[in-house]
């Protein structure tokens, strides 16, 4: 294995033989705009074991999200090497590239893409729907993956009936629905409020600790980052930091301190 970056965290769960489930080797990425050519990533070589929960930060435009587009197969590299449970990702096409998506990276984002005229069970079912999941089967396991984010209580409500916090559990639960072995987070807080924040944090941080999920968040909060256990900092297409957050904040302490949410009766 050698030593790497990603042995340095990650090992917190006893598992010392952190096992390698990422590793980019130079990754660069041009965007071409016309005669305008973005060279957005400038040679990322990182690695990420299993269990690990990253936060990746740097300022606007510093190449977070396209990095995070190339982990999760939604884009190709323009060179480097990407490699995914030891496969290498760089050389599929394009309907490979889907497959291993579909079975292997649970997505959230900022703005939660839930369709809106769909229930929440029906919308984690989703991603099984894809995978050619059996009905009941797909059934049970977004039962299971709502459960698991705390709203058994709300699974035939829609989108519009759920508060911002919940939309988002949705949507992680989906993201969980085909047992991926990365969730990738791109600002899953960016719309909610402080509290709401922390809870999801909460449940990021026990599927991480409790089923070993690895997790790599995007945040440009230090608040949200200090929730994760490594932090990798992107500036102008390189990793300028990458390293082990010393006082991890755990979130089911922080919300003791908070203030609850009062309640209307
Ligand atoms: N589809 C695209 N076509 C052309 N240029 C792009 C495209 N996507 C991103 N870029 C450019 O690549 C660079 C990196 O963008 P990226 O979206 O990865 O930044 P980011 O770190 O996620 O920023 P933010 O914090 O604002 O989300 C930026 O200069 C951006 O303008
Ligand atoms: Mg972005």
């Amino acid at each position: 294995m050698g030593s790497t970056l990603a042995g340095t965290a990650g090992t917190e769960s006893g598992a010392d033989h952190a096992e390698t489930l990422i590793r980019t080797e130079d990754l660069h990425k041009y965007y071409q705009l016309g005669d305008n050519r973005v060279h957005a990533l400038r040679g990322i070589s990182l690695q990420i074991a299993r269990g690990e929960f990253i936060a990746v930060m740097g300022a606007s435009g510093s190449g977070k999200s396209t990095f995070m587009n190339i982990l999760g197969c939604l884009d190709q590299p323009s060179s480097g090497r990407y490699l995914l449970e030891n496969i290498d990702v760089s050389t599929l096409g394009k309907k490979q590239l889907a497959s291993i998506r579909n079975r292997k990276i649970g997505f959230v984002f900022q703005g939660f893409n839930l369709l809106a005229r769909t229930t929440a069970l029906e919308n984690a079912e989703l991603p099984a729907f894809y995978a050619r999941v059996a009905p009941e089967e797909r059934v049970r396991r977004a039962t299971k993956a709502l459960e698991m984010v705390g709203l058994a209580d709300r699974m035939d409500h829609f989108p519009s009936q759920l508060s911002g916090g919940q939309q988002q559990r949705v949507a992680i639960a989906r993201a969980l629905v085909n047992a991926p072995s990365i969730l990738l987070a791109d600002e899953p807080t960016g719309n909610l409020d402080s509290r709401t924040s922390v809870e999801v944090m909460e449940i990021l941080q026990n599927l991480n600790q409790e089923r070993g999920l690895t997790i790599v968040l995007v945040t440009h909060e230090p608040d949200i980052a200090n929730f994760c256990k490594r932090a990798v900092v992107f500036r102008d297409g390189r990793i300028k930091k990458d390293e082990p957050i010393a006082n991890r904040s755990i979130a089911a302490e922080v919300l003791k301190n908070l203030p609850a949410i009062e309640d209307e009766e």
